[in-house]
């Protein structure tokens, strides 16, 4: 079933360091896992261990764009080429979906195996931002290829998609922020770390988005009176000042297993909430999103930039769900 999760939250409150955290528990489980660094800062890679030369020798999915969109519109005859195939353009009949543990050209080309303390990941990275990329349209093309891979993505019982991204407007504004199954939104104890939360609540009201709160740096009863007052039952856990990361910001991190127990009894809960969102899967409302956030890209700036009208890019009586993955083209 879906299990796709983000990391959100204001900069530096520490999204990285609980999504690589999450990533190294899930791994630990033997669970599949993708991660995903869609961030700004790019730093994923090294919060998993990798030296800086390894991380910055990953392969960008934003340089591999025309390559996953040809991959994943397949034989789909409502998608005329990949200049015409937006961040948005939902999958339809013909399309080729992906799997978490599958092998396939979008993983040849963008994912390395990472080898974490009692298991492995794949690692994707959308690539280090630009200037020119923090103005309005050309950001997403970007997290574009993440929205994709999200969106033509069948995943399965104790599989999981682990995302690490920003908070910013930028992704209300392409319907990221509706593709996961949970979206944690990291919070440290702060008026800036709570107006970010509100902010994202907000936008995730109308979308039915599942979004909990955890709480990190949290160093007492004070910090952790203001999170409960701040954001009420939205939180789900806090984390602690961490020896064990910041011995691993040292570049020495130490076993995984001795990683503090509050900090794991946090990941665990961490799991336990995303897990639960299982029985609430729904394929058709999931489908829904991405053809509502599709027509109004289509219709406030793709339609005019491609000179096509993309809204033709809906396949009506497509649903995406396991049973399309089954019969997916080698
Ligand atoms: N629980 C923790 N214990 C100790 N240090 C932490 C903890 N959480 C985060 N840090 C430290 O805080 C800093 C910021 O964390 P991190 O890079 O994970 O934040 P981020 O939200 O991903 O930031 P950015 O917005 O820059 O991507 C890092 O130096 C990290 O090691
Ligand atoms: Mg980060």
């Amino acid at each position: 079933m879906n299990m796709k999760i983000a990391f959100v939250g204001k900069g530096g409150s520490g999204k990285t360091t609980l999504s690589s955290l999450f990533i190294r528990h899930l791994a630990a489980t033997g669970a599949p896992v993708v991660a995903v660094d869609a961030d700004i800062n790019q730093h994923l890679g090294v919060a998993l261990g990798l030296d800086e030369d390894e991380a910055a020798a990953l392969p960008a999915m934003g340089a591999r764009l025309t390559m996953i969109k040809d991959y994943l519109r397949g034989s789909n005859p409502r998608i005329f080429s990949a200049a015409t195939m937006i961040k948005t353009t939902p999958p339809g009949d013909g399309s080729r979906l992906l799997r978490i543990r599958e092998n396939n050209p979008v993983y040849d080309a963008c994912a390395r195996g990472v080898e974490l303390d009692g298991g492995t990941a794949r690692l994707m990275v959308t690539g280090p931002f630009t200037d020119s990329d923090l103005g309005v349209s050309c950001y997403h093309s970007k997290t574009g290829a993440v929205e994709l891979f999200l969106n033509h993505l069948v995943d399965g019982r104790g599989e999981y998609a682990v995302v690490d991204m920003t908070a910013g407007s930028d992704s209300f504004a392409s319907g990221m922020f509706t593709r996961f199954d949970m979206t944690f939104l990291v919070a440290e104890p702060t008026r800036k770390g709570v107006a970010v939360y509100r902010q994202y609540k907000e936008y995730a009201r109308d979308f039915g988005i599942t979004l909990r709160v955890v709480g990190n740096k949290v160093r007492g009863q004070d910090d952790l009176d203001f999170l409960r007052a701040e954001v009420g039952d939205d939180l789900l856990v806090t984390a602690g000042y961490s020896e064990w990361v910041c011995a691993m910001e040292k570049g020495r991190p130490p076993r995984f297993s001795l990683l503090e127990d509050v900090n794991k009894q946090a990941l665990a809960a961490l799991q336990a909430a995303a897990d639960e969102t299982y029985e609430a899967r729904d394929w058709a409302r999931y489908t829904q999103q991405m053809v509502h956030f599709h027509l109004r890209n289509a219709q406030s700036w793709a339609n005019d930039r491609t000179g096509t009208d993309l809204t033709a890019q809906v396949d009506p009586d497509f649903v995406l769900g396991e049973q399309q993955a089954v019969v997916q083209p080698g």
